[in-house]
């Protein structure tokens, strides 16, 4: 009964690709067997580097969700909600700003180098700034234990440690140290061989349709030294091979490698291959995507419950918090 908490967020900005399927939410569906989970859209966050143009947040949110469920996150199993819904994370975001010393926060790496890569925006606000500090509120919030993260959340997750020590020395020991939980998972390559990312327009998207899937696979770059069927190749140099290692079976892998490497099979052949494997994964997925973009009354319900239980949990640690650190 009494399980761990885990919880994990993922910032509303844009569609979640298979990049993320493979690498952060396959891993949170099976986390849900084994701890009491908490898993919720980070909408605030995105305003943090997207306050200019907030166009696109509400919808970026609901398909955030309905990826969430599509994936297989199973809201009798976990709880699922939208961080803008639950105002106390703003409480204890406002009050842990008390006691963190700004120079925490400049020190933390992804601080300068997120200014340096978003150089068209202005990013030296207060909200910027405090981004990994409503980060820390989210997770302490619950008193999880375990933020299943990617290796690039690990700065977040050493100042969220060193803020809930200070606030455990300065008022009372109400919070756990949250721990990063990492996850290896394989890197998943896009359509020209670059890490998946939208920024490179190279990724499939999981509201992709299966026509757009099959296209974007088709076209795909492979071993650029196999120019024709007959030239011999290394699967290794091709992207689609990268892909076959997440999709494909130890025998079709194998007998991709070997055909690449002898030239005994064509890469349409190789991506034919591919693309099945592919649509058996996503298919599911497609799935269950339509049916909650056919019923948004579904979804509003999964939200609506999943909410009320995490401000449940949020306000009664907002009550310890209030107390710990004597407000009337
Ligand atoms: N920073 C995370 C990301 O960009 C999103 C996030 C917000 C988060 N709050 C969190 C992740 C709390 C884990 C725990 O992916």
């Amino acid at each position: 009964m009494n399980k761990e908490r885990v919880l994990s967020g993922m910032q509303a900005s844009g569609k979640l690709h298979i990049g993320n399927l493979v690498g952060a939410l396959s891993n949170w569906v099976k986390l849900q067997d084994n701890y009491d989970c908490y898993y919720f859209v980070a909408d605030w966050h995105s305003l943090t580097t997207g306050y200019a143009d907030t166009s696109s947040i509400k919808e970026s949110t609901k398909d955030i969700l309905i990826n969430f469920l599509a994936a297989g996150l199973d809201p009798e199993r976990c709880t699922i909600f939208i961080q803008s819904r639950v105002l106390e994370h703003a409480e204890l975001h406002l009050l842990l700003s008390m006691i963190t010393p700004l120079g925490w926060l400049e020190r933390v790496p992804t601080y300068k180098e997120k200014q340096q890569e978003l150089k068209d925006r202005d990013l030296s606000t207060y909200g910027f700034l405090g981004y990994p500090l409503l980060q820390t509120a989210d997770i302490i919030i619950y008193r999880a234990k375990y933020v299943p993260v990617g290796i690039d959340q690990v700065p977040h997750l050493e100042i969220s440690r060193e803020i809930t020590r200070r606030f455990n020395y300065l008022y009372k020991e109400i919070f756990p140290e949250p721990e990063a939980l990492l996850t290896e998972f394989p890197k998943v390559v896009g359509t020209d061989g670059r890490k998946m990312s939208k920024s490179y327009d190279n990724a499939i998207y999981l509201s992709d349709k299966p026509e757009e899937v099959e296209q974007k696979l088709r076209t795909m770059v492979t071993d650029p030294a196999r120019v024709k069927k007959t030239d011999a190749g290394n699967p290794e140099l091709s992207p689609v091979y990268q892909l076959h290692k997440i999709f494909s079976s130890k025998e079709e892998q194998e007998k991709v490698a070997v055909g690449c490497r002898t030239a005994g099979i064509g890469c349409i052949e190789c991506k034919k291959i591919l693309i099945k494997n592919v649509f058996k994964v996503m298919e599911p997925i497609w799935a269950r995507r339509n049916e909650l973009i056919n019923n948004p009354d579904v979804l509003h319900d999964i939200i609506k419950k999943g909410t009320k239980k995490a401000w449940k949990v949020a306000e009664e640690t907002m009550q310890l918090v209030r107390e710990a650190i004597g407000l009337y």
